[in-house]
């Protein structure tokens, strides 16, 4: 099988995706189920058409582009990633995995190579939390680790639920439709941006996903009293940002002091009512993003947190909730999709590393129904989720060869 990519035109519609944006470029702002986020879907359905893939849409807006095995039964092998981008992101992000997987079927139709079992590229819907506060709305409804009832009921920050949304935005049907029947998948491949710095500092080509890491997310409502800036008195005030600041500064330190490097702890979001510089703020609202490779350990810092949130509502008389959005388990690979990657890197000589991702992905969830691995592209200085991520389009084409390798091998 000889693979030949054409890398003119995976940079070029790699180009062309981030000219659908709500942002400035280099930004790309692609929110779930806008206008922006509809427009670049028909993009793609047309590129996915032209190579002859047939597409159909599930209730929630996943979209499965499938090229036919000669065992049109047997289980699927599927690839894909998100096109959805966070406020402020770069162009790599989830993309890399769609339009790249996109490339390797083309590149292995043109080889000659006919799978046995059907390929299909998958476009996950949602993988950003950005709308409705949960990441990987689609994979999860996949998977089935989300309820079609509960994702229905998710509301974004106009108060408007994911049933009226995707409503909204055409896509129709049931979403306890969604869930996949198992046993569908054969095996499951993303490719994407490392979104770490492992790969380029050490040199490495590739990274071979081992484990992917166990996210956790909360919002935090804070409530104090509010009143004049000038004619409330220190000791009189039950400041809701003054709560908050001190909360973010304890959960920080906890994350700092877990004993491990693979502890992490953000707090992103901070909206303070009523927002006046003269006014005490009396309301807060935090995000927090708890993430760990070890269960245990992301859970003993959630604790750490619920304790801080006790500890400091009580010394300042304020009332502290805290809301879980979501505490996921850890994923492990399937050593023999890690295997059918790592026989492609060597195949090529190209250099790989195994390594556990500690960003989420729609493969978390998808690992619930199906054998899934990863592979890592390198990006610059390991920047994502802001303007100037960068992958090469050598290092991308690098890993689309090495996923149409191995996309063969699971598909004979
Ligand atoms: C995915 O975008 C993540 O936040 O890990
Ligand atoms: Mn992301
Ligand atoms: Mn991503």
């Amino acid at each position: 099988m000889n693979l030949a990519l054409d890398r003119a035109r995976l940079h070029s519609e790699i180009e062309m995706l981030a000219t659908f944006s709500d942002a400035e470029a280099p930004a790309v702002t692609r929110i779930v189920f806008t206008p922006t986020d509809l427009k670049a879907r028909a993009w793609l359905h047309e590129r996915c058409k032209a190579a002859g893939l047939s597409v159909r849409q599930d209730a929630i807006g996943n979209t499965f582009a499938r090229w036919s095995g000669s065992d049109p039964g047997a289980p699927v092998v599927g690839t894909g990633s998100h096109i959805d981008a966070i406020p402020n992101a770069g162009k790599y992000d989830g993309v890399v995995g769609v339009l790249g997987a996109l490339e390797a079927i083309r590149a292995l139709q043109q080889s000659g190579f006919r799978p046995q079992h059907p390929i299909e590229l998958l476009l996950f819907t949602s993988e950003e939390p950005t709308r409705f506060g949960i990441g990987c709305l689609g994979s999860r409804l996949l998977s089935g680790t989300l309820s079609a009832e509960a994702a229905g009921k998710l509301t974004d920050s106009d108060g408007a639920s994911v049933e009226q949304v995707r409503l909204a935005a055409g896509f129709s049907g049931e979403l306890a439709a969604v869930k996949l029947t198992s046993g569908y998948y054969k095996a499951f491949v993303e490719l994407h941006i490392e979104q770490g710095p492992i790969l380029e500092g050490a040199h490495i080509a590739l990274g071979v996903v081992t484990h992917i890491a166990a996210p956790a997310s909360f919002r935090i409502f804070i409530e104090g009293s509010g009143g004049h800036a000038g004619g409330v008195l220190m000791p009189d005030r039950r400041d809701a940002l003054c709560a908050a600041a001190e909360l973010i500064l304890a959960i920080e330190n906890a994350a700092r002091n877990s004993g491990a490097i693979d502890t992490v702890a953000t707090i992103g979001l901070c909206e303070v009512f009523p927002g006046a510089v003269n006014s005490i703020p009396s309301r807060v609202r935090l995000s927090v993003d708890i993430r760990d490779t070890d269960l245990k350990r992301r859970d003993a810092l959630i604790h750490m947190m619920e304790v801080a949130c006790r500890r400091i509502s009580e010394k300042r008389q304020v009332s502290i909730q805290t809301q879980l959005l979501n505490a996921d388990s850890p994923a492990d690979c399937a050593p023999e999709i890690v295997e059918a990657l790592t026989q492609s890197c060597v195949k090529y000589g190209l250099s790989f590393l195994p390594v556990v991702s500690r960003a989420y992905h729609d493969s978390l969830f998808m690992a619930r129904i199906a054998p899934v691995a990863m592979l890592f592209i390198p990006c610059r200085n390991g920047y994502s989720h802001r303007p100037d991520e960068f992958a090469s389009p050598e290092d991308i084409a690098r890993g689309t060869l090495v996923l149409a390798e191995t996309l063969a091998a699971l598909s004979a």
